[in-house]
């Protein structure tokens, strides 16, 4: 049975209580990530409990002690093959399973890489222990990068433009090491249990411990100093990486990422007082030590989640959508691209509103905005300027559903231009990122939206030039929206190249400089297939243009509205298309009576 957005109210009751099995788990085995996953928008923890549950069901099935080796190994490949088998069907009689594979479908996670994750755990059944720090921080990849990437895809259905792929950002595999150190000191005990020495020998060797001292469990000085020698390992890979991450994470990821680097490192000064108890039974945190860190935090998450993502998020109203998503590699560009083939029918509006009756006639056939106010929208909400950036996004993605509902034919919008370089490098990089993680795993793909990039590669990062092509490439075929995005765009800029353009005509006698027409300059623009701005509207109040589409918009009917662009939605394109059809239309004509 295929699952839809529409299930029975048995099999709702059936999808609730796998959550809460999932929940109940981890909140019993691992009790610090579960107070995390309570700092992650409320509608995206559901889908943190069946991940983890189902990681940490994995990992139990291989270090169940009173089993052989071979055995565990034969649990978990069936149980990784009844997975798959959920997975294509769409449901599950094992709780772990049916949480899981109900994420999968309706959270849109990558499921190649999921799967990946689990025969990487898989392999340690074959592995007798690790020689080296070098394949330590191998198996530490392999088995942890992948959960947490599917968190912030999860962030990215809510409606936050934020980096899925965190292995490229800096410091974050130093975090997972950091996260892996830690927790394999706390299950020291167990797997010592189940017979298993996963610290390298490297680090033995170093301190003269050899695998027999942990497995009697003698608390020797060299014990005791390997111990806290790895304490301090873990602690430093963490802060480092806190450090390094914070610089390129939105608000919400930052507060989780300083929570866990806090609880984590409570759990090393626990671990490092407890003495020898840490290779006889798993040392937990006081609970007053994680209240002083959870209280606040949960607090400031709430208050950021509320305001930077839409109401309800995205995902609530996502329509389900099939796992094996299609990669169609351009062989021209260096990325792989996801695009929903045949596109999805437009998301619809949070509180179900509908587009107004309006003739296809009346019309405009190309609206041009200029999405201001962001950064005035984040200060005044007390966040870094960037949050506004984010929001914007946000915004922006709502408002092409909208067109894409009501039939519009061409949206312009105004997303960098080349004035902005006056801005801080800082906010720069940031905006950079934004635009790079929004074209990259946005929900632009999934609909039928042509993607075209207005604007100069000159002084833009590789990245972003190779995302702007890539995706345009990719949406190349698609009929429905067309939506310029002006990046690193100047009017002026655009004029003079297409003055150049006719001058080096002229010269080499292509063009007779007395015959040259409005329609001949326009042909030498860049975008000389765009059509003439019908509307043009822009945001936050101000009333202007700001070098923006001078000779496309030249009779263009102007919109000014006072909300910053993060607090606009589709019903507000829906309006100034209401507005645009009472508009006279002279053009130097007279007064039609
Ligand atoms: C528009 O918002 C977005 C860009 C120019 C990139 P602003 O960042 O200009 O926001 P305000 O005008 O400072 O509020
Ligand atoms: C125009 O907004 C450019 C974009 C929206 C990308 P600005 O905020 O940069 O324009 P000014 O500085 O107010 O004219
Ligand atoms: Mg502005």
């Amino acid at each position: 049975m295929r699952r839809t957005t529409t299930r029975s109210g048995r099999e709702r009751a059936a999808l609730d209580a796998a959550y809460q099995e999932c929940r109940r788990l981890v909140r019993t085995t691992r009790p610090t990530e579960h107070a995390l996953m309570a700092l992650m928008p409320p509608s995206a923890q559901p889908v943190c409990w069946a991940l983890y549950a189902a990681f940490g069901h994995a990992d139990d099935l291989l270090d169940r002690s009173e089993e052989a080796p071979g055995e565990r190994g034969r649990r978990l490949r069936e149980w990784r093959a009844a997975l798959e088998a959920d997975l294509a069907s769409g449901t599950s009689d094992d709780p772990i399973r049916l949480a899981l594979t109900d994420s999968v479908w309706h959270w849109g996670l990558d499921l190649a890489d999921l799967l990946g994750a689990l025969d990487a755990v898989q392999r340690d059944d074959d592995r007798e222990g690790v020689a080296t720090w070098q394949e330590w921080r191998e198996r530490a990849h392999a088995q942890n990068v992948s959960w947490p990437e599917q968190l912030m895809r999860m962030l990215v259905r809510c409606g936050l433009p934020v980096p899925v792929r965190l292995r490229d950002l800096p410091g974050f595999t130093r975090f997972v090491e950091g996260l892996f150190l830690t927790d394999m000191l706390r299950d020291l005990p167990e797997d010592l249990d189940g017979g298993h020495v996963w610290l390298p020998t490297e680090v033995l060797d170093r301190f003269h411990v050899t695998p027999a001292d942990l497995l009697s469990r003698r608390w020797t000085p060299a014990v005791q100093q390997l111990i806290a020698h790895l304490v301090g390992e873990a602690r430093a890979w963490l802060e480092s990486s806190r450090r390094a991450l914070r610089a390129t994470l939105p608000l919400g990821p930052a507060i989780v990422l300083d929570t866990t680097v806090d609880l984590f490192g409570a759990e090393l000064d626990a671990i490092l007082r407890a003495g020898p108890a840490v290779l006889h039974r798993q040392i937990r945190v006081p609970g007053h030590t994680r209240l002083r860190i959870l209280g606040p935090a949960r607090a400031r998450a709430a208050v950021v989640w509320r305001l930077t993502l839409p109401p309800g998020g995205e995902a609530a109203t996502a329509p389900a959508r099939t796992p094996a998503v299609d990669r169609t590699a351009a062989p021209e560009f260096s990325m792989a691209t996801r695009i929903s083939e045949p596109p999805l029918p437009p998301r619809p509006h949070r509180d179900g509103a509908r587009p107004p009756e309006i003739a296809p006639a009346q019309l405009p056939e190309h609206v041009a905005i200029v999405m201001d106010g962001n950064g005035r929208w984040a200060t005044r909400n007390g966040l870094p300027r960037d949050e506004g950036h984010r929001a914007g996004a946000v915004a922006l993605r709502d408002v092409v559903q909208g067109a894409l509902e009501i039939g519009l034919a061409h949206l312009t919008v105004y997303a960098f231009s080349t004035e902005n370089w006056k801005r801080s490098p800082d906010e720069v990089s940031k905006l950079f990122a934004i635009m790079r993680a929004e074209l990259l795993d946005g929900e632009l793909l999934d609909h039928d939206v042509r993607l075209r990039w207005i604007g100069s590669p000159d002084g833009l990062p590789d990245d972003v030039v190779d995302v702007l092509r890539s995706q345009e490439h990719a949406t190349r075929n698609r009929t429905g929206l067309t939506l310029n995005v002006c990046v690193n765009y100047g009017g002026r800029a655009e004029l003079a190249r297409a003055g150049a353009s006719l001058a080096r005509a002229a010269l080499s006698g292509e063009v007779d400089p007395a015959r040259v027409s409005e329609q001949l300059f326009a042909a030498h623009l860049p975008h000389h297939a765009l059509p003439d701005v019908d509307l043009l509207w822009r945001t936050s109040g101000e009333l202007r243009v700001s070098n923006f589409l001078p000779w496309h918009a030249h009779y263009a009917e102007l919109h000014f509205t006072d909300q910053p662009w993060p607090e606009v939605d589709r019903q507000d394109l829906w309006q100034a298309l209401e507005t645009y059809t009472h508009r006279k239309r002279r053009k130097g004509g007279r007064v039609a009576e």
